[in-house]
């Protein structure tokens, strides 16, 4: 991963097709976890998101709503605008493939592959997906129910012939696997890069990047009938973001290559191959990885626009708010696998994990300081064997769980702060504090100030994922803002002043 102090995160960009749902939703909160953990591990952070606007599934959208394109994608992609603040998504940019900063970087990339000798003129014949904006080959397609379509998406495929220019796709096969063989990590999890390999093995065939059919996109320079392929304009906003083709800029300087581009795993094949081939042609060094995750699935099936079985994430936030959300696409979806999702789980995990258990450890702890130390937290200095184990297992466990983030292991992560607060509560029940108040109130003390130290550790490591709940847990304390290393700092505890009022931090779920 990057040795420098510097993380570039990216979700892909969303076709403003139609409204966002939770497989859009997922590939955010993902990414914003990373961005989050990075930022708390001291590192400079950007985080891009936005939406890409152009081709013929845009344009064919626009017209179905009696809308032109731009009016259709700017009343789009405010939705998707709006929806990273539902989403408590902490980007540092968004980017739309219609402004001009995009507009010239991909220019100025067409200008270094038409130089670099990679493109050429010639005819295309042969099947496209506009639902997947995707060329297909003859083995690629089979026929439903009278209807050609792709095998891996389903989606309907029409004959196109057309006068395009071409990428010299073919001729980078063979530098791409040595890539993926010496950078074992650049296609994350190993399944998906064992796809790619095989795919890449097996013969590229030179890819279509303009067409002349229709309008709605940004012209080829020079060739002003072609447009460019939406895939390698959309592509390309992981460097205009960055105002390339300014390559002195401060933010291309620090930022590029990106650290880690986040996709879902059916946009794998873009970011694996053509993206990597397309830099490899511009003479621009290649992101650090492509992790690409499984689908959120509702009874099975993939949801999506086109399938209409869309699980709506707003109502769920408008229902439960937004943490309880994030922590469950979190914590029971195993990122690079497929995931059922349903009403029924996210009750169970967050009552199970949130508002039985952390939650209610909280507010018990809370609850005992405000009675019997005047709302303040005790200082003592560690002594008891069983307090110092359960602070130093944390402080031990941090180099691991650093790793485990830098390879975006998120599940197992996850699940070993989830152990870290059942073991506080077990500890917190064991120790049964409110006996002690007569017998030994020394030991009460000890006991306090370890788990509320405990407390503020496990809300460090989950603020990535639940940052709304883990603010309110920080500001009863009294804390501002944490840093990772603070779990081996008990000074960012105020033991002078008294916690703020506590309020509700997870309402437990009873929909049936
Ligand atoms: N516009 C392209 C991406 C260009 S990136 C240079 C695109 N857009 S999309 O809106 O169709 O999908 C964006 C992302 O959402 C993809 O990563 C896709 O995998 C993800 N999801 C869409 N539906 C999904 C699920 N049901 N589950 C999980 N993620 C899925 O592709």
């Amino acid at each position: 991963m990057t040795k420098t102090n510097n993380f570039y995160i990216t979700t892909p960009i969303y076709y403003p097709s139609a409204k966002p749902h939770m497989g859009h939703a997922y590939s955010s909160i993902v990414a914003d976890v990373f961005a989050r953990f990075n930022r708390l591990d001291g590192k400079d952070v950007f985080y891009l998101t936005g939406t890409d606007e152009h081709g013929l599934k845009i344009q064919r959208a626009a017209e179905k709503n009696n809308l032109s394109p731009k009016e259709f994608c700017n009343k789009i992609s405010k939705t998707f605008k709006d929806l990273t603040k539902t989403l408590n998504l902490s980007n540092d940019d968004f980017i739309r493939t219609t402004e001009n900063r995009h507009h010239k970087s991909v220019e100025a990339i067409w200008n270094k592959l038409v130089k670099s000798g990679d493109i050429y003129l010639s005819k295309y014949s042969g099947w496209y997906s506009v639902s997947d904006e995707a060329y297909y080959d003859e083995n690629e397609i089979e026929e439903r129910d009278g209807t050609k379509c792709a095998k891996l998406s389903g989606s309907k495929v029409d004959w196109v012939e057309e006068e395009s220019f071409f990428f010299k796709l073919s001729k980078w096969g063979p530098l791409l696997l040595k890539h993926y063989e010496k950078n074992p990590n650049f296609i994350l999890p190993t399944s998906r890069k064992n796809e790619v390999v095989e795919f890449v093995k097996s013969g590229l065939k030179d890819l279509s990047v303009s067409r002349t059919s229709f309008k709605w996109g940004i012209p080829v320079p020079n060739s002003k009938d072609h447009i460019v392929y939406v895939w390698l304009d959309a592509l390309v906003n992981y460097l205009s973001a960055l105002n390339f083709p300014d390559e002195k800029d401060k933010l291309y300087k620090k930022f590029w290559p990106a650290s880690v581009h986040i996709i879902g795993k059916d946009i794998l094949r873009f970011h694996a191959i053509y993206w990597p081939a397309f830099l490899l042609a511009a003479k621009l060094p290649l992101p650090h990885r492509i992790y690409g995750h499984g689908w959120i699935l509702s009874g099975e099936k993939k949801m999506s626009k086109s399938l209409g079985n869309i699980l709506d994430p707003l109502e769920i936030i408008k229902k439960f708010g937004i943490d309880p959300l994030r922590y469950y696409l979190i914590k029971e979806v195993s990122l690079g696998n497929d995931g059922n999702v349903s009403m029924e789980n996210l009750k169970n995990c967050i009552n199970n994990d949130l508002a039985n258990n952390f939650g209610n450890l909280c507010q018990r702890v809370f609850t005992f300081l405000e009675k019997n130390y005047s709302n303040k937290i005790p200082k003592v200095s560690l002594s008891n064997k069983k307090d110092k184990e359960i602070i130093e297992k944390t402080i031990n466990s941090l180099p691991n769980l650093v790793k485990l983030m830098q390879k975006q292991e998120l599940n197992l992560y996850i699940r070993h702060v989830v152990d870290l607060s059942f073991e506080a509560n077990k500890y917190f029940n064991d120790m049964q504090p409110w006996s002690l108040k007569k017998s030994d109130p020394n030991r009460m003390d000890q006991i306090l100030y370890t788990i509320t130290n405990q407390i503020k550790n496990i809300t460090i490591l989950l603020s990535p994922i639940i940052p709304e709940t883990s603010e309110k847990i920080l500001k009863i304390l009294n804390i501002k803002s944490v840093k990772l290393s603070d779990i081996n700092n008990d000074k960012v505890l105020n033991f002078n002043k008294p916690l703020n009022n506590i309020s509700i931090l997870f309402k437990k779920i009873d929909e049936q």
